[in-house]
């Protein structure tokens, strides 16, 4: 089965931060948690360079637009290597192909009939890249997330007939129940689709820097629906040859800002285009520094590639799907990052590694020993897996790193109440010590497979270690021991402060 799955794309406006990267992060544990099931897959991140809020930023900057985007794009690249991302494509909106494709399928919305020319009049805010309604807007006529003035627009230009899909829309909702998830975003969705549909503005009179509209040249198509385009245009042009049968619809991770955008705007557009609807989209909430989500214009941002420099990807990928609910808004700190990298990285991982390897090395000359598994060790692992699959076929990340983490726990109490260093010292108990030492091996092997989305560097390393080349999630079942193993050094090493 074919699965694709995509990250928002992001703003050339100011270099990534951890926001960013989460939703790389998360969309990752997907992606190579499907390719351990033998899925065909393919992942998406990229960046969204046009419209206002990048214009005004390389107008600040005095540079243009191109140049700002060829400076940050990289950055954003570079990011989503560091963080482990796997993604087999980065797109960027001003790629050739992508501009092509975007107007074809606009062009096509026209020749449908779901394009008028009108008069937009109200408000909108630059650096949302988004027309306010009245019950929107925050105090003072401000934009209630970036907290600036908003002035009321006139203008002249393309609308999409956004109105007409209401009906298809809600009967989209009430037949694909999970076309949304987690439910409380559905139901916001929904409530805002029930509300009534206004149509939308589909091009931008007075901006230059855009896709221009396909018969009017003096207009760009509005920066949102260039954006959510890429999904789609990406599999025109990543590859040789067109990938878009082979892998749409798309599932989508975003964060709760772009709700509106990808679970309303987005589907209509589809059906006047007449492509298929995403396969579903799960919405994230926010990581919050002290009371505000990280931003470049609040100055609070928890820089992503320093983090990683002290801890490394894997601790990061693990602390934020850890510390925070995935769907929910969370705290994340330094302080709170430095304590699970010790009690559950170092300590209850790291340690169950450490001490497991260690001691099939001392007592059994690095072999694993041939035996049965420990009945009610074996009892707590069983559905496990089909537990994990069942979570993350719905992108509960942290739902399904919770079930695996009860397993490295279960298995740190499995050393304590078998103590394998006192069998060790009782020449009459070689074969209770075989099957401790069986058994830790398999379960720190299952476990560790089961991990691999969430910290692909340690796991890469730990299976090696354990003498296991395969990746494949069909390995999880038992498997006998004589396999060679090697000790490791220390996986999470003690933080320098
Ligand atoms: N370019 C648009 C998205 C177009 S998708 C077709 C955009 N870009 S953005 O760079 O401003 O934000 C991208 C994503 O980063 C959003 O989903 C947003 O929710 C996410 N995050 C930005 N700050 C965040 C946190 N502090 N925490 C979690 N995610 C947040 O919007």
């Amino acid at each position: 089965m074919a699965f694709y799955v995509t990250t928002p794309i992001y703003y050339v406006n100011g270099e990534p931060h951890l926001g960013h990267a989460y939703s790389d992060m998360a969309a990752d544990v997907l992606a190579r948690h499907m390719r351990q099931r033998g899925e065909d897959v393919f992942f998406l991140t990229g960046t969204d360079e046009f419209g206002e809020p990048v214009a005004q930023q390389a107008e600040r900057e005095g540079v243009t637009p191109r140049e700002l985007g060829d400076r940050l794009a990289p950055r954003f690249q570079e990011m989503a290597a560091k963080v482990g991302a796997s993604n087999d494509f980065f797109i960027r909106t001003t790629d050739e192909g992508h501009m092509r494709r975007v107007q074809e399928v606009v062009q096509r919305v026209y020749d449908n009939g779901h394009v008028y020319e009108g008069t937009y009049e109200g408000w909108y805010c630059p650096r949302c890249a988004d027309f306010k309604t009245e019950s929107e807007l925050g105090e003072g006529n401000t934009c209630p997330i970036h907290k600036i003035e908003l002035t009321r627009e006139t203008e002249q230009n393309w609308f999409f007939a956004l109105s007409k899909f209401q009906e298809r829309l809600e009967r989209l909702y009430e037949e694909r129940p999970d076309f949304v998830a987690p439910d409380f975003r559905r139901n916001e969705a929904l409530s805002f689709i029930k509300g009534g549909l206004q149509d939308v503005s589909l091009s931008r009179p007075n901006l230059k820097w855009g896709v221009p509209v396909p018969w009017d040249a003096d207009q760009v198509i509005y920066v949102w629906f260039d954006a959510l385009l890429n999904y789609y245009t990406a599999l025109g042009y990543a590859r040789d040859e067109d990938l878009t049968d082979r892998f749409w619809p798309a599932f989508h991770v975003i964060g709760k800002d772009i709700l509106k955008f990808h679970a309303v705007y987005w589907p209509a557009f589809l059906m006047a285009a007449e492509i298929e609807v995403p396969r579903g989209m799960f919405i994230h909430g926010y990581l919050l520094m002290g009371e505000h989500k990280m931003s470049k214009s609040l100055g609070n941002v928890l820089d992503p590639f320093e983090v990683i420099e002290r801890f490394g990807s894997d601790a990061l990928r693990f602390y934020c799907f850890r510390e925070v609910s995935f769907g929910r808004d969370g705290q994340i700190s330094t302080a709170g990052f430095e304590q699970r990298y010790e009690t559950e990285l170092a300590n209850d991982y790291g340690n169950l590694a450490s001490r497991t390897l260690a001691m099939i090395d001392r007592y059994r000359g690095a072999v694993v020993p041939e035996a049965e598994p420990a009945p009610d060790l074996a009892a707590d692992f069983d559905g496990a897996e089909e537990r994990v699959r069942a979570l993350l076929d719905g992108a509960r990340i942290s739902q399904a790193l919770d079930e695996v983490w009860g397993l490295v726990r279960r298995l740190n109490r499995y050393v304590e109440e078998t103590r394998p260093w006192d069998l060790a010292k009782d020449g009459a108990a070689a074969g209770p010590l075989d099957t401790a030492l069986y058994s830790l091996a398999e379960g720190l092997r299952v476990v560790t497979l089961l991990l691999l989305p969430f910290l692909p560097d340690t796991a890469e390393k730990l299976l090696a270690a354990l003498g296991e080349e395969d990746q494949d999630l069909s390995r999880l079942g038992a498997r006998g021991g004589g396999q060679k193993v090697e000790r490791l050094p220390p996986l999470f090493p003690k933080i320098e402060t």
